[in-house]
């Protein structure tokens, strides 16, 4: 069931909001790309000391001739962070790269002011602790104009959850530096069900970096409940739908028996009994009809005889039970 009309009401609030961002961000364009690896971190890394990523690591990127570019290695409980470019270790001469190392983010980050065609290739980060080497590959194009559509640059990955987990997705494109001041870029998440693109049940943050060339959303759900599971798109559009990305990703591990499911098993159990018993009733009814009219009737003498011994069978057997189950007091 699609809303249409909320649809578009908040995509007009999430384009303002877009436009916003956009022009916010213009204002302090470093700071932005560069502080990246400290702004939305997962959620539950605590005081956690091991070697790990702090978010979702990007492995392709893009960017414009002259513009800003930055690649990111977000991670924590490293002793050390290496950079590499096609196997070359930084520092690089002019010739393999201009992209240079900055030290307020831990070396997490490395960026550079104008890209060039040189800078495109395939970059590695390798973190090191004591113990163990954890290596990072993000492949870096550098194109001449704007791309047509938007460019993945981290399709959403599919996600496993308890029920009453926390769950994020991450998704995220490059669209470049829109020029015009009417152009915009939009991202949204939706879930699928029955064919249909339905309203998210969760919340969605929107980021932009690298002056908003590239954008993301994140979703997030704080409570995994049954409708939760299933199926998730993201959806990048800019200048109106007829350019857009389209990603995909799952939501899964929803319980076997399901809530719905023991509701209606339950339903069915209780039908079940309540419609025995309305049968015992009936064939007890009919039964106490028939027997004394049975009785009446010299022909069913015999029958009415047996059955008579086998009430009076059964009561002594009862009897003879309880007086068993008394135990020596009673004898
Ligand atoms: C980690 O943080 C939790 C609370 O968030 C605290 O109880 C615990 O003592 C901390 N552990 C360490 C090793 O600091
Ligand atoms: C090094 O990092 C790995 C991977 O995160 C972790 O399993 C291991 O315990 C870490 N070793 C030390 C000495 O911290
Ligand atoms: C960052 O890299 C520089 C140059 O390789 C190095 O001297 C410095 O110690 C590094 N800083 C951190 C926090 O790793
Ligand atoms: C990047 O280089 C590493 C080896 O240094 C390689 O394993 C990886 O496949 C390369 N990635 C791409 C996209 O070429």
């Amino acid at each position: 069931m699609a809303k249409p009309t909320a649809l578009s009401g908040s995509t007009l609030v999430f384009a303002a909001v877009c436009g916003l961002l956009a022009t916010s961000v213009g204002a302090s364009e470093d700071q932005s790309s560069t502080d990246h690896c400290f702004r939305n971190l997962y959620d539950g890394l605590g005081n956690s000391t091991f070697m790990q990523f702090t978010k979702e690591a990007i492995s392709m990127d893009y960017g414009v001739q002259g513009s800003f570019k930055s690649l990111h290695c977000c991670a924590k409980g490293y002793r050390s962070i290496e950079w590499l470019k096609d196997g070359k270790a930084y520092p690089w001469t002019s010739e393999i790269s201009s992209l240079i190392l900055y030290p307020e983010a831990s070396n997490q980050t490395i960026y550079t002011r104008q890209v060039q065609a040189a800078d495109a290739g395939n970059y590695t980060c390798v973190l090191r602790n004591d113990t163990h080497k954890i290596a990072h590959h993000i492949l870096l194009n550098v194109q001449g104009n704007l791309p047509d559509i938007p460019l993945a640059t981290y399709r959403p990955h599919d996600q496993v959850a308890e029920l009453g987990n926390s769950v994020r997705f991450y998704c995220e494109a490059f669209v470049g530096k829109l020029g015009l001041p009417d152009a915009k870029s939009e991202i949204s998440w939706f879930q699928i069900k029955d064919g249909l693109e339905e309203q998210i049940d969760g919340e969605q943050i929107t980021v932009l970096r690298e002056n908003g060339q590239n954008i993301g959303s994140y979703l997030k759900i704080s409570h995994v409940q049954i409708h939760n599971y299933g199926r998730y798109l993201c959806r990048v559009q800019f200048n109106g739908a007829a350019h857009h990305l389209e990603m995909y990703a799952g939501l899964f591990n929803a319980p076997i028996a399901t809530e719905i499911d023991r509701t209606l098993t339950l339903y069915h159990t209780l039908a079940a009994v309540l419609s025995a018993a309305a049968a015992a009733i009936v064939v007890l009814s009919i039964w106490c009809l028939i027997r004394p009219w049975c009785l009446r009737r010299n022909g069913c003498k015999n029958q009415c005889q047996i059955e008579n011994n086998m009430v009076n069978n059964g009561c002594a057997n009862e009897n003879y039970g309880r007086q068993n189950s008394m135990g020596p007091r009673q004898v």
